[in-house]
C-alpha cells in the first residue's frame, strides 16, 4: 500500500458520515428534501406520484381503500396491465430499438433484447401458455435459473393475467412440490440446466423429481433448452419445448388483459416461523406503482441507463429490482447468469466495464466476499460508467460499506442501502441518494409516506440508540395484501404483535430488531424470529430443523445461525442421535445431504454437532440463544437456569475442537 493510500484508508476509517457528490445531487431524479414534508402533508394521496409512473387502462378512484383493514385496498376501481406497462408504451412511445435486457451467460455468450423483441417474444409465449389452456388466475410456476426466458415468462403470464409463482432454481425438488401444492399450480415452465462454474448443471432431472412428489395433476410443463448437446433429457408426454411451442406463436399478437389493480400479480414464497413457506401475495397496481417509484426514486433509475442489480430473479429482489421496476421505467436491466468468481474474480468488474454499467445493486455477502479477493480485481477494470451503488437483503457492516465506496465508486457515488423484505414489494428504509447524508452501517431513514418506526416490546418509541423492533404504522402501495388463501396466518404473523384490533389501529411488524439515531436514521440489527440470513437469503430455522430430524438416526434437533465473515449467517446444526446410530462422520453426511435434499445447497449446514441432550431450560424449551452464541463464538452468558447446565461446555469444546 503506499502511504496516499494509507492516510486514504485511515480517513475513511474515520469519517462517518458522507455527503452525496454534487454532480449526482445536480442530475438526481430526486433532490428536493421538502419530498419528505410533501409526502406527509399530502397522505395517503402522495402515492398518486407513484401511480402517476404507469399507464393505467381505467384510472383509479380511490388511493387508499382502509375499510377493512388491514386488508387495504390501492388505487381502486384503477385496471391496467403489468406487461403492457413494462413493454407496450415503452414501444408505443418509441422506445422500440432501445435495449430492454442484456444477458450474460455464463459461458461468455451475450444476448439483447430491445423493447421490440421482448414485446414480440412475451406475445408468443403468452400465446402458448394460453394454447396451453392457462387462463386469467391460474398460478404458472417458473423454476428457472437466470436466463432471458424467465422474465420472459413472467411477463407472459401477466399478460394474460395468470399469476405466476418463481421458485428459486437452487431450491430443491421438495421445495418445488411444496410450493407447486401450496399454489394448487397445474403448470410449470423449467429448463434442462444451466452453467455454473463451468459446469453445465442438470436442472431438468430435479424439477422431474418434484413433479412427482405435486399432490394433484400437473396439466403441461415448458422445458427451455439452455444447454443445447451439453445435457441430454427426454420429455414426458405433457412436456414439451419451449423454442418448438414459441417458434408455431412467433409473431402472434396478444392483447394484454385488463387486470383490477387490485388483482394478483404473483405469488412468492418465503421462509417464516413454521416449517411451511408463506405465499406472500402481490398485487398489479401497488406493487407495480411502488417498484416504479422506489426505482426512480433511491435507485435514480433513468431510461437511458444502464442498471445491474446482481440478485437472482428467484428471490424478491430479482422479482421488483430486475425485472418489474427497471422495466416499467424503460430502462436496460441487465441479466448475468453465472458467479461472481467465473472464470475469474473479476467476472462482475468486466461486465460493469463492457457494458458501462450505471447502477449497480447487490448483497453486503458479495461486497465482502470482493474484500476477501481483493482491491486488485475491480482495479483492474474502468468502473467510471457508475453513477450509483445500492445494497439489499442483510445489514452491511461499516468496514464493506466503505470498502464498497472506495474501491467500486472511487468516492464518487452515494451508496442506498436498502432495507425491505418480500412482504413489503419494495424499498422501505433507505436514504434517498440525491437528499440525504449516508451513514455506513444505518440503512437511513424511512422513505418519504412509510410510517417505520422504533419501538419497545409494548410499542412504545424508544430513545435514540436504544434497541427495540420495526414496525410500520401506515400502510404503503407495494405491500402484500395477504397471504395465499390464509388470511388468518396473515394476520397472526404480521398484524397481531402491535395493532389495537378495538381501535382499528393496525401496525405491521416485519420481525426484524433496530435502534435509531437522534436523526431518525434506522440501523437494523437482524430478524427477531426463527429466520436466518444466510448470504442474504432468508432460511427458516423449522424448515431446516424438520429436514434434519426427517432423516434416519436423528432423535432432535436445533438449527440456529451463527455469524459468519461472508455469509453473514451460516447455518449451525445440533443433533441428538437415536439410540443405536453413532454420532459419527456419516450421519453428519446424512443429515447434511438432508437438509440440501430438502431444501437446497444454499441451506447447506455449516457444521453439524452430535449432542446427548440440548440445553433446555426448566420448562423444557430449547435455549437456542445460547446455541446461536456458541456457534458465533460469543461469550456464554449465565447457564445456571439450565436443567441442564453440563450440556452447554460439552458442545461448546465440540464446536471449538472443529
Ligand atoms: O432482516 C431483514 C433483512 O432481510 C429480511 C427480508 O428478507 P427477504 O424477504 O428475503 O428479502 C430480502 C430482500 C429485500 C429483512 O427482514 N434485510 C433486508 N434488507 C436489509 C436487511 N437487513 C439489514 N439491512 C438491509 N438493508
Amino acid at each position: 500500500m503506499t502511504q496516499e493510500e494509507a492516510s486514504l484508508e485511515a480517513r475513511l476509517e474515520e469519517q462517518e458520515q458522507f455527503e452525496p457528490p454534487e454532480s449526482f445531487v445536480e442530475q438526481a431524479n430526486v433532490s428536493d428534501p421538502g419530498i419528505y414534508d410533501e409526502f406527509e402533508e399530502h397522505w395517503p394521496e402522495c402515492w398518486e406520484r407513484a401511480a402517476d409512473l404507469l399507464s393505467w387502462d381505467t384510472p383509479y378512484e380511490t388511493v387508499l381503500e382502509d375499510g377493512d383493514a388491514p386488508f387495504y385496498e390501492w388505487f381502486t376501481g384503477g385496471e391496467l396491465n403489468a406487461s403492457y406497462n413494462c413493454l407496450d408504451r415503452h414501444v408505443e412511445g418509441g422506445a422500440e430499438d432501445r435495449t430492454a435486457i442484456t444477458w450474460e451467460g455464463e459461458p461468455g455468450e451475450t444476448r439483447t433484447y430491445t423493447y421490440g423483441e421482448l414485446l414480440d417474444e412475451v406475445e408468443a409465449f403468452a400465446a402458448t401458455l394460453r394454447d396451453l389452456g392457462v387462463e386469467a388466475d391460474d398460478v404458472v410456476t417458473l423454476y428457472m435459473p437466470m436466463i432471458p426466458e424467465l422474465p420472459i415468462a413472467m411477463l407472459a403470464c401477466a399478460r394474460i393475467g395468470a399469476p405466476h409463482s418463481v421458485v428459486f432454481a437452487g431450491f430443491s425438488a421438495d421445495a418445488l412440490a411444496t410450493r407447486m401444492n401450496a399454489a394448487d399450480s397445474e403448470y410449470l415452465v423449467t429448463c434442462d440446466g444451466y452453467y455454473r462454474r463451468g459446469d453445465a448443471l442438470d436442472h431438468i432431472s430435479k424439477a422431474n423429481e418434484g413433479l412427482e412428489g405435486v399432490d394433484h395433476e400437473v396439466s403441461d410443463v415448458v422445458v427451455v433448452d439452455r444447454l443445447d448437446d451439453a445435457l441430454e433429457h427426454s420429455l414426458a408426454s405433457n412436456q414439451h419445448d419451449y423454442a418448438e411451442l414459441v417458434d408455431e406463436h412467433e409473431g402472434a399478437s396478444v392483447e394484454p388483459v385488463t387486470r383490477d389493480a387490485e388483482d394478483m400479480l404473483f405469488l412468492m414464497y418465503t421462509s417464516g416461523t413454521t416449517g411451511q413457506p408463506k405465499g406472500v401475495k402481490h398485487t398489479t397496481g401497488g406493487y407495480l406503482a411502488y417498484t416504479a417509484w422506489t426505482s426512480q426514486a433511491v435507485l435514480d433509475v433513468k431510461p437511458e441507463d444502464t442498471y445491474w442489480c446482481a440478485a437472482d430473479i428467484g428471490w424478491i429482489t430479482g422479482h421488483s429490482y430486475i425485472v418489474y421496476g427497471p422495466l416499467a421505467l424503460g430502462t436496460t436491466t441487465v441479466m448475468y447468469e453465472g458467479t461472481p468468481d467465473y472464470p475469474e474474480k473479476d467476472r462482475l468488474w468486466e461486465i460493469v466495464e463492457t457494458n458501462e454499467v450505471d447502477i449497480f445493486y447487490t448483497a453486503p455477502t458479495a461486497i465482502r466476499a470482493f474484500m476477501k479477493w481483493g482491491k486488485e480485481y475491480p482495479e483492474g477494470h474502468d468502473l467510471s460508467s457508475l453513477r450509483l451503488l445500492g445494497t439489499v437483503g442483510e445489514p452491511i457492516n461499516p468496514r464493506a460499506w466503505k470498502w464498497y465506496y472506495q474501491h467500486i465508486g472511487d468516492e464518487e457515488c452515494p451508496i442506498v442501502d436498502t432495507w425491505w423484505q418480500t412482504e413489503t414489494g419494495g424499498m422501505m428504509i433507505t436514504t434517498l441518494p440525491g437528499v440525504n447524508t449516508m451513514k455506513p452501517g444505518s440503512a437511513g431513514p424511512p422513505l418519504p409516506g412509510i410510517d417505520a418506526r422504533v419501538v419497545d416490546a409494548n410499542g412504545e418509541e424508544v430513545d435514540a440508540g436504544q434497541a427495540g423492533y420495526v414496525t410500520v404504522d401506515r400502510p404503503w402501495p407495494g405491500m402484500l395484501r395477504t397471504l395465499y388463501q390464509n388470511d388468518e396466518r396473515f394476520l397472526a404473523e404480521y398484524w397481531q404483535e402491535y395493532s389495537d384490533e378495538d381501535a382499528d389501529e393496525w401496525v405491521y411488524f416485519p420481525e426484524d430488531g433496530a435502534k435509531i439515531d437522534d436523526d431518525g436514521y434506522i440501523t437494523i440489527l437482524g430478524r427477531v424470529d426463527d429466520v436466518i440470513n444466510v448470504s442474504g437469503h432468508r432460511l427458516g430455522t423449522m424448515e431446516i430443523e424438520s429436514a434434519v430430524v426427517g432423516v434416519e438416526g436423528v432423535a432432535e434437533a436445533a438449527v440456529v445461525g451463527g455469524d459468519h465473515e461472508v455469509k453473514g449467517e451460516a447455518v449451525y446444526v445440533y443433533a441428538i442421535p437415536e439410540d443405536g446410530y453413532d454420532a459419527g462422520d456419516e450421519l453428519e453426511e446424512r443429515a447434511i445431504q438432508g437438509v440440501v435434499d430438502s431444501i437446497g445447497p444454499i441451506a447447506k449446514p455449516e457444521e453439524v454437532v452430535f449432542t446427548p441432550e440440548l440445553p433446555k431450560t426448566r420448562s423444557g424449551k430449547i435455549m437456542r440463544r445460547l446455541l446461536e452464541d456458541i456457534a458465533s463464538g460469543n461469550e456464554l452468558g449465565n447457564t445456571s437456569t439450565l436443567r441442564n447446565p453440563d450440556v452447554v461446555d460439552d458442545i461448546a469444546e465440540q464446536v471449538e475442537d472443529d
